[in-house]
């Protein structure tokens, strides 16, 4: 394969044919198109775009660039989903467990940081001994046994989207609508599934800033889905301000525990349940929407998702006592407050701007080499709609020493906008 020529040829607006895709999906995973060339396409698709015959048959063949998964039939679905991210969303670690508690089976492959959303995996990596990285038969045999596991693409499985995803997290290429598209099928084909239900986000911290767009994304999503035999259905969701109280990788891992307890804030809770109540009303395992959301609703109160949780890190590696311990007594790190500089009621909270600071604080990279600091972000954010008075908390604020937070305590504090 020639493909310098394929490169000028996307570039110029080409349609790319099903096998010179599928040659460059098997050159990509065998390592023989460097960085340079390959960002370079990303970039000639972000311009030019692929058409739907395109998307579809990259998205195949990145699916097929590793294993695929296969569950042997006994009677729970295997479902999942998958958000195209924001900040402040860690729905799919609470929903997971809460999922295999009502019956599912979810193999659910994520990914890490994509720009200034956060990564799922990067926030389990918080937690002391997690690890992401299962083989085929570990990742089978896990679903098998506890009912969910959450691991990444690698080199057996999705190997092409995991160099497209760390190239295009750092190649400014991420929100293009194809890419997007391939990136999230391939995973989630890879899976096996019967029924996914997709998170499509929108607004100033999303890759789609409007909902026209996402809708457009969605739809896309929807329709490839369902043409490789998934039912698939997708959530609209306002991607303007941060989802819950907390944003960083180790503080999404305290806030989704304390959605697993029952507690937690009202959006990401409500979040969590609106898809686990779709996924019971597709596969027919609760067919009416009400029921379906009380029965989600009282499968998370009663605990049962907490210690399915802890299952499912124990199943994949983590050490319990010092994910616990860990609970009790974060890392030491910086602590501030950013205070109100006026009261009243607070009108907005830019995601933009926090998922920027929480990024630079070092929870997100600005190059593929970056080494993450997992603790560092936001916790306790007051949000749109509550009452302040002047000088009250508006959150709590993590950074790694007092010069890295006070770099970035004004802009935090612009994040807010207040109305007397
Ligand atoms: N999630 C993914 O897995 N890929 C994307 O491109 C965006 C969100």
């Amino acid at each position: 394969m020639n493909f310098l020529s394929l490169l000028e040829s996307k570039r110029d607006g080409a349609v790319l044919s099903e096998s010179q895709l599928q040659s460059i999906i098997a050159a990509t995973v065998a390592g023989e198109i460097p960085d340079y060339q390959l960002s370079a396409f990303l970039m000639a698709i972000y311009f030019r775009g692929l058409n739907a015959e395109e998307t579809r048959a990259l998205t195949l063949a990145m699916r097929d660039s590793g294993e695929v998964l296969s569950f042997p039939a006994d009677g729970r679905p295997v479902v999942d989903k998958h958000s195209t991210g924001g900040v402040g969303d860690k729905v799919s670690l609470p929903l997971a467990p809460l999922l295999a508690c009502l019956g599912f089976r979810v193999p659910m492959i994520s990914g890490r940081g994509l720009g200034i959303t956060g990564g799922t995996l990067d926030k389990l990596e918080s937690i002391p001994g997690f690890r992401t990285a299962q083989r085929r038969e570990e990742i089978i045999q896990i679903v098998q046994s506890v009912g969910c596991c959450i691991v990444a693409q690698s080199e057996k499985m999705v190997p092409a989207d995991k160099r497209f995803y760390a190239l295009r997290d750092v190649t400014a290429t991420v929100p293009s609508i194809p890419l997007i598209t391939a990136s999230i099928l391939s995973k989630k084909l890879a899976e096996g599934l019967d029924a996914l239900i997709l998170d499509v986000k929108w607004g100033r911290a999303a890759f789609m800033q409007t909902e026209k767009k996402a809708r457009q994304l969605a739809k896309g999503l929807c329709e490839l889905g369902r043409a490789c035999n998934v039912q698939t259905e997708f959530i609209l969701s306002d991607m303007n301000v941060p989802l819950g109280t907390h944003a960083g990788n180790w503080l999404e891992v305290v806030e989704s525990v304390e959605v697993l307890e029952g507690r937690g804030p009202s959006d990401t809770r409500d979040l969590v349940l609106d898809c686990a109540a779709r996924l019971l009303v597709m596969t027919q395992i609760e067919p009416r929407r009400g029921a379906a959301l009380t029965r989600a609703k009282n499968c998370l109160d009663s605990g049962a998702a907490r210690e399915k949780w802890n299952e499912m890190l124990a199943a994949q590696g983590a050490d319990l006592t010092a994910f616990e311990a860990k609970l009790r007594a974060p890392s030491p790190v910086y602590e501030v407050e950013i205070r109100a500089a006026q009261g009243g009621i607070i009108r907005d909270l830019d995601a933009r701007i926090i998922g920027e600071i929480v990024r630079d604080l070092g929870g997100g990279r600005l190059r593929a080499d970056s080494i993450l600091n997992l603790e560092v972000g936001f916790s306790a954010m007051k949000k749109p709609g509550e009452r302040v008075e002047k000088g009250e908390p508006l959150a709590l604020l993590r950074a790694d020493n007092e010069d890295a937070a006070r770099g970035v305590w004004e802009v935090a504090r612009a994040a807010w906008e207040i109305a007397s």
